[in-house]
């Protein structure tokens, strides 16, 4: 079997009907080979000093480390060091794990992470424009070419998937998570951590994942990365956690702990959320690593007295292993003699490290062969990530079929700071993505048209925050004799990300001044944005023809543009996330609550005569200069065809609670081309002991129908997940009357009423 063959066996799911006998055949050798570990792991830590056991809880970071590679290979040695983090030079992973598993005196080898986000070496969308696919097997494989080309260098962890769902585009981290909602967020986390560590993590280019940030970190108060989070418990289980859980039900081998406090406790010291949340309840058995640096941040956040206080509250709480700041280091010896800790604490620690060790068969097979594995950017992991990144642009608008164009146009202008660039397009967090392998969309569009296409390129500004309008006028005489014009314009990948937050969700620069210039020749407008988040680019789009939200679309950005503006395939994203008007509107998203006074109808400042009369504005909540809704709902995308919704169904309109509730609908392509739709199905809890959102998304479909085709829809969905959270943390589910819809978006759709009995 080729290897490629072998991989796709690997990120095989086998379906329901075959998991049962799957489960029987599979699950004593598992229960075997767990007892197993159990019983090295035992022999182990009964033979470890104390020494030894910090060792395996301290993790170093190889690119900024001061010492010199002897001295960090003489730490290696003497068991000093359990994890190192940036270090994928494959020659000297092997080094280091040989020195690790044949010097050592115990043999227990390194474990070797890196931020291996969205792709390795092939760049795939960020993770905010993976979500827009809506295509959990999607992510699924683009999670495995990163973790096939990673573990061939020698990495046997990423520090992803990010699943922090955020309801602020203002937070750079919004480009590294999957958006704003907890079931979409949910699914496609636990896709992420199948892809990376496939169903054996001891498999040949598995890799252990982190699900990460631990917990509540995307609710950083006013979107700025850091800040403080207050979040109600029920709030926080009900929204929060759940992609977190999902991944923890995926098999996700380790967890990172957030860099924030919630309520108070920073989540390095945070045994509510680490013990009882995680362990006990959710009964996860890998291990937790804090964020960088994050345990002796306790100190700053003034929740710990100084390092070695820093150092006690974490291993309390229960975080395992230590990024980068070495209070573990430096104090657990001490607090061991001292009997401030118990020693059993870090036996505890040490053996959920040992666990994912020996999972990841690392004890057997410690060296990576580079030549057991494919090429990295293989034919084959290119195809994959310009279908991903194909999957994931979201059509905005097209006034009257502007796109797709024809291949041939007589006459193109390509502008705009973004056209041919090509490191722009590899986003935040891009590990070994390169500029040079990535193809940029005017190459691409060069290679898509016709012989007698003319293209006239006129980049105007050099950079998308250039302020420099002086190029105008080759831009304006270019569209000038131009039969359509793209404009390629965006955020730079340094404005998402981690720190990278704005209080503006503005374009830079004098790009917008530049889509009004060149609105203004008349001619059609394409509009293709990259960006990190939702940027608030109303204006703008009034001052296009079509609009393609491509987010970071990774290495294959431009072929994957290309596809979708010539027509070779419709645009099929749809957002995971909601797009404010303004900043000033945030947050806002699709599953709030109602209010009593919800808006009926916006009256703004500009349907008001001057001297407005208070009594002639409506007393509800909303906006008086922007009104209540946002630019663009969550789900909301559109496509080259239509699809016409029909004969919504409810199998029986009372379910017990419990039981199956069987919704289908009919979903019909009335246009002329054959496209993939995203099937929403939302419901709503019309009245609870606690008041419950307008929408919540409960399942969706991306289907393909050809035009003409209809397709019957159905989702069987389980009452037992249509509860929340209590305000004592207990789950109900409470019987009454709930609404359903299936459609389109979250702000559209069929609807139909259902009730929920005992
Ligand atoms: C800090 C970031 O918050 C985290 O996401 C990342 O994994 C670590 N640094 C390691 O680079």
């Amino acid at each position: 079997m080729c290897f490629s063959c072998e991989n796709m066996m690997r990120g095989f799911r086998p379906s329901w009907v075959v998991w049962p006998l799957l489960l029987v055949c599979l699950l004593p050798a598992f229960a075997d080979n767990e007892a197993r570990i159990e019983t090295r792991i035992d022999a182990l830590l009964s033979g470890m000093t104390l020494e030894e056991k910090i060792g395996q809880m301290h993790q170093i970071n190889a690119i900024y480390r001061p010492e010199s590679a002897d001295s960090l290979k003489e730490a290696v040695r003497k068991g000093h060091i359990g994890s190192i983090l940036n270090e994928d030079r494959p020659d000297h992973v092997n080094e280091l794990q040989r020195i690790a598993v044949e010097e050592s005196r115990l043999g227990i080898p390194v474990i070797f992470g890196m931020d291996v986000i969205h792709g390795y070496r092939t760049i795939f969308p960020i993770p905010l424009g993976q979500a827009a696919t809506w295509n959990p097997e999607m992510v699924q494989k683009a999670a495995r070419v990163a973790a096939t080309e990673a573990a061939s260098t020698g990495l046997n962890w990423t520090f992803a998937p990010m699943v922090d769902l955020c309801r602020d585009p203002r937070w750079g981290r919004i480009a590294e998570g999957y958006g704003e909602d907890p079931f979409l967020g949910s699914c496609l986390a636990a896709a992420a951590v199948h892809g990376f560590q496939t169903h054996d993590l001891s498999a040949n280019g598995a890799i252990a994942a982190c699900a990460k940030h631990f917990a509540g970190y995307g609710a950083v108060e006013g979107g700025r990365d850091y800040n403080t989070v207050i979040l109600p418990e029920n709030v926080l289980r009900d929204v929060w956690l759940p992609a977190f859980q999902s991944s923890v039900k995926a098999g996700a081998a380790t967890l990172m702990c957030s860099f924030n406090e919630i309520n108070g406790v920073p989540s390095s010291g945070n045994a509510f959320l680490l013990k009882e949340v995680l362990r006990d309840e959710w009964k996860f058995d890998g291990f937790v690593v804090s964020d960088w640096a994050s345990i002796a941040e306790m100190v700053e956040h003034g929740f710990c007295a100084d390092r070695r206080d820093a150092a006690k509250k974490a291993v309390q709480a229960g975080v395992d292993m230590e990024m980068v700041s070495g209070t573990y280091q430096d104090h657990l010896a001490a607090l061991v003699a001292s009997g401030d800790i118990d020693v059993s604490l870090l036996d505890e620690a040490v053996r959920r490290i040992l666990r994912i060790k020996f999972r990841l068969g690392l004890f057997d097979h410690p060296c990576r062969d580079r030549s057991a594995f494919p090429e990295q950017m293989s034919p084959e992991f290119l195809e994959t990530a310009r279908q991903c990144a194909r999957q994931s642009v979201v059509m905005l608008k097209n006034l009257n079929g502007t796109l797709p164009l024809s291949a041939n146009t007589g006459t193109l202008a390509v502008i705009g700071p973004l056209a041919d660039d090509r490191y722009e397009a590899l986003g935040t967090w891009h590990c070994r993505g390169r500029e040079e392998d990535t193809v940029s969309p005017l190459t691409a569009i060069r290679n898509a048209v016709g012989p007698d296409t003319k293209i006239i390129y006129e980049q105007t500004l050099s950079h998308p925050r250039d302020r420099n309008i002086k190029r105008f006028i080759k831009a304006i005489q270019a569209c000038d004799r131009a039969d359509a014009v793209l404009v390629f314009v965006g955020e730079e990948s340094a404005l998402s990300g981690e720190s990278r937050c704005r209080a503006f969700l503005t374009l830079t620069g004098a790009q917008s001044e530049l889509i009004e210039r060149v609105s203004q020749t008349g001619k059609p407008v394409i509009l293709v944005v990259y960006a990190g988040r939702p940027l608030a680019i109303g204006r703008e789009i009034d001052h296009a023809d079509a609009v393609l939200y491509a987010w970071h679309p990774g290495t294959m950005a431009g072929p994957a543009l290309a596809d979708l503006i010539f027509g070779t395939e419709s645009p099929s994203g749809k957002l995971p996330v909601t797009f404010p008007q303004t900043a000033g509107q945030i947050p806002v998203y699709y599953n709030h609550k109602n209010t009593g006074r919800p808006p009926s109808g916006d009256v703004t400042l500009d349907m008001l005569q001057p001297g407005p009369r208070r009594q002639r504005l409506p007393f509800e909540s909303y906006y008086l200069d922007i009104g209540h809704k946002p630019l663009f709902p969550f789900g909301f995308g559109l496509s080259y065809t239509t699809f016409e919704y029909a004969n919504l169904n409810i199998e029986s309109n009372t379910v017990k609670n419990g039981g199956l509730l069987k919704a289908s609908v009919d979903v019909r392509n009335t246009g002329h081309m054959e496209a993939d739709e995203i099937v929403q199905c939302y419901i709503r809890d019309l009245a609870g002991s606690l008041t419950r959102p307008v929408r919540e998304l409960k399942a969706f479909k991306r289907i393909r129908l050809k035009p003409g085709e209809s397709r019957n829809v159905a989702f069987n969905l389980d009452t037992a997940e249509m509860g929340f959270y209590s305000l004592n943390g207990r789950y109900v589910v409470e019987p009454g009357d709930f609404q359903l819809w299936i459609g389109p978006s979250s702000a559209e759709g069929m609807m139909e009423t259902f009730r929920i009995i005992r």
